[in-house]
């Protein structure tokens, strides 16, 4: 029997319409005054990637969607560090400004860490500052990544258990695997991160109930790697040779062997972006509250 479609789109779409109705509440909330501040992303991109201009693109889209302020600032890709921190100084001081992202990879001269860590830990929607980092990795409430984050959510919303589940995570990145095992495990999963140098990665992904695929090589995963009726989550975002999107999971041959698949497009992508207004919105309340108690 064919896998079960998890629908990013149709998740998604539930759960930013439940944010445009809390920003739509704040808005009611504001009224006339004119100090009262609506939440607002900042979203730093230094350089002309254009896969990351089309990523930013879309960020401001969802932003509109939802009803959150955003700030766009592309910068030249040869900006110095110092600009670029004296930049994030004044977005962290920003009364308006409650979420910073500063769009990856960085052009080569510029430190990722070093910048990643000058972002205010409050501010940080992406999670990869080393406190929110810490925080999730001890079980303890934090900015968590957008894209493991969404990858939980579209489990937890198609009411797919984790507890209990062996997860194998492929792909040890900061972005996705690393943080993404921190927060399974925090869900109660056994979990396995694999990698390129581990062995026997077949037999390893067999045993899983939850597969997730965070590899960045496309069709990578195919149904040699998958119990029948595991869940495979696609986290991969390739271009074919036509420059179609694709996931790193053989779609065609893995739906008809997996219980539950995401597709590409169409599944953990559109997430990451809904999280991110998601996470938005956390520390907006978080800085608001925090405020209201000083
Ligand atoms: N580049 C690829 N994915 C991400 C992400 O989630 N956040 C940021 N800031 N950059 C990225």
């Amino acid at each position: 029997m064919p896998a079960t479609i998890i629908s990013g789109k149709e998740i998604s779409a539930r759960i930013r319409e439940r944010i445009k109705g809390e920003i739509e509440e704040l808005v009611r909330m504001k009224g006339e005054n004119p100090d009262f501040a609506l939440p607002g992303l900042a979203v730093i991109l230094v350089g002309d990637d254009p896969g990351s201009s089309i990523y930013v693109r879309n960020k401001r889209k969802i932003c509109e969607e939802v009803g959150i302020r955003s700030f766009g600032y592309i910068l030249e890709k040869d900006t110095s560090e110092a600009d670029l921190m004296g930049l994030i100084d004044q977005l962290n001081e920003d009364k308006n400004v409650h979420g910073i992202l500063c769009q990856l990879p960085l052009p080569p001269h510029l430190d990722e860490f070093s910048v990643i860590s000058a972002i205010s830990p409050e501010k940080d929607v992406d999670g990869f500052h080393p406190i929110n980092k810490g925080l999730l990795s001890m079980g303890k409430n934090c900015l968590i990544p957008c894209t493991p984050l969404g990858c939980v959510e579209m489990l937890k919303l198609s009411g797919i258990g984790i507890a209990g589940k062996h997860c194998v995570i492929i792909g040890r990145s900061n972005i996705v695997g690393k943080p993404l095992a921190a927060l399974m495990l925090n869900e109660n999963a056994t979990v396995t991160i694999t990698h390129s140098k581990t062995r026997d990665l077949q037999e390893i992904c067999r045993q899983a109930d939850i597969l997730v695929a965070a590899i960045g090589k496309q069709g990578f995963v195919t149904g040699e790697y998958v119990k029948d009726g595991a869940v495979v989550i696609d986290v991969g975002i390739n271009r074919d040779t036509e420059n179609k999107v694709r996931g790193d999971v053989l779609f065609e041959e893995v739906s008809e062997i997996a219980g539950a698949i995401t597709p590409v497009p169409g599944g953990v992508g559109l997430m990451t972006t809904t999280i991110l207004m998601q996470n938005t919105l956390q520390a907006y309340r978080n800085i608001m509250s925090k405020e209201a108690v000083l």
